[in-house]
């Protein structure tokens, strides 16, 4: 009988009294985890909380400036930063899926850290890590909030990393961290947002990734998750994404032969991702989806729906 009201008075009050009047740094990344303990440590600390929002270039359609204000309405303290082209160097011609995921974490561990630099005194660390990903901390591809965790050994430590911790969310589960979410009033959207990779698109994008086919991957995922919504059908779906696949295929439109691009729609049911199913999607919303993606999206001429459960296959194809 979890009280998310309690909790929030019990951890401010024993977060005021660690930190006193040191400074905290925190990367926020749009998810529900880390916007509750920054929620949380504001209420604590106010204004010596100092969050960083990093635009890795792998973000959905416009949300780094949607959710960018999002924070900014919330009264957080928070510095958005547009790093898409350190990322996009950083991964050129890699395909190797780990290979992508150590070039991400590292550049984002390069652009914190650069941050984190530029503010003086800081004392602690804050993160969202939650009490699954405390459990999970040495598994191979790490939970939503585990990617400066699973690179700890490279190379020399950051200067960020040398911080005390500080992780407000550490005993709660992801249900208990939505309803300390609500309680802190936070924008139910936000909230409700599906589960999204550290690596974001690069790791739905099969192969090298370049700005361009991130482009068409925003615009394709842009319209199947906006259909999800108007569709009533985003709540009953635990994840969902498109993956742009490294195949062309045969089509025609008008008298002309076309040879282009193949997407993947993806949706699951899961409580944890560890297992999943894939989401029986009406058939209707699927024709409208793939009509309305193959209509819209330069480049693309057809799209598949997976209908793979997990396991054997994974959620993400990389
Ligand atoms: P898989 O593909 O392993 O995904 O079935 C399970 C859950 O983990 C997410 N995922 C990741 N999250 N960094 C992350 O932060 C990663 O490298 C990564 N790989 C997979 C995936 O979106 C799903 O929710």
């Amino acid at each position: 009988n979890f009280t998310p009201n309690a909790f929030v008075e019990e951890i401010v009050a024993e977060m005021k009294e660690k930190i006193g009047n040191d400074k905290v740094v925190l990367g926020l990344s749009g998810g529900v985890d880390s916007t509750v303990a920054a929620v949380l440590l504001n209420k604590a600390i106010g204004s010596n909380l100092y969050c960083i929002f990093v635009n890795n270039g792998l973000l959905r359609k416009n949300e780094f400036q949607s959710v960018l204000d999002q924070y900014k309405g919330m009264g957080l303290n928070v510095k958005g930063v547009d790093a898409s082209q350190r990322f996009y160097d950083a991964l050129a011609g890699l395909d190797d899926p780990e290979a992508k995921r150590k070039a991400i974490g590292n550049a984002f561990i390069e652009v914190f850290d650069d941050e984190a630099h530029q503010l003086t005194d800081v004392k602690y660390l804050g993160q969202g890590t939650i009490y699954p990903d405390v459990i999970e901390s040495v598994s191979a591809t790490g939970g939503p909030s585990a990617t400066i965790k699973s690179h700890h050994n490279v190379g020399g430590l950051p200067d960020f990393m040398k911080l005390k911790i500080v992780e407000p969310l550490r005993m709660l589960f992801k249900d208990e961290v939505r309803r300390v979410g609500a309680t802190l009033g936070i924008d139910p959207e936000l909230l409700g947002r599906h589960p999204f990779p550290g690596p974001g698109l690069a790791i739905r994008i099969l192969g090298d990734i370049t700005p361009e086919k991130v482009a068409i991957l925003q615009e394709v995922d842009a319209i199947f998750i906006n259909g999800l919504k108007e569709h009533g059908l985003y709540d009953k779906v635990w994840q969902a994404g498109a993956i742009l696949l490294p195949v062309n295929s045969v089509g025609v439109m008008g008298d002309e032969r076309t040879y282009e691009k193949v997407v993947a729609l993806r949706a699951v049911e899961s409580t944890d991702g560890m297992t999943a199913d894939w989401v029986h999607l009406p058939y209707e919303f699927l024709m409208k989806t793939s009509n309305e993606i193959i209509n819209k999206v330069k480049g693309v001429n057809r799209v598949v729906y997976d209908i793979s459960s997990k396991p054997p296959a994974t959620i993400e194809w990389e």
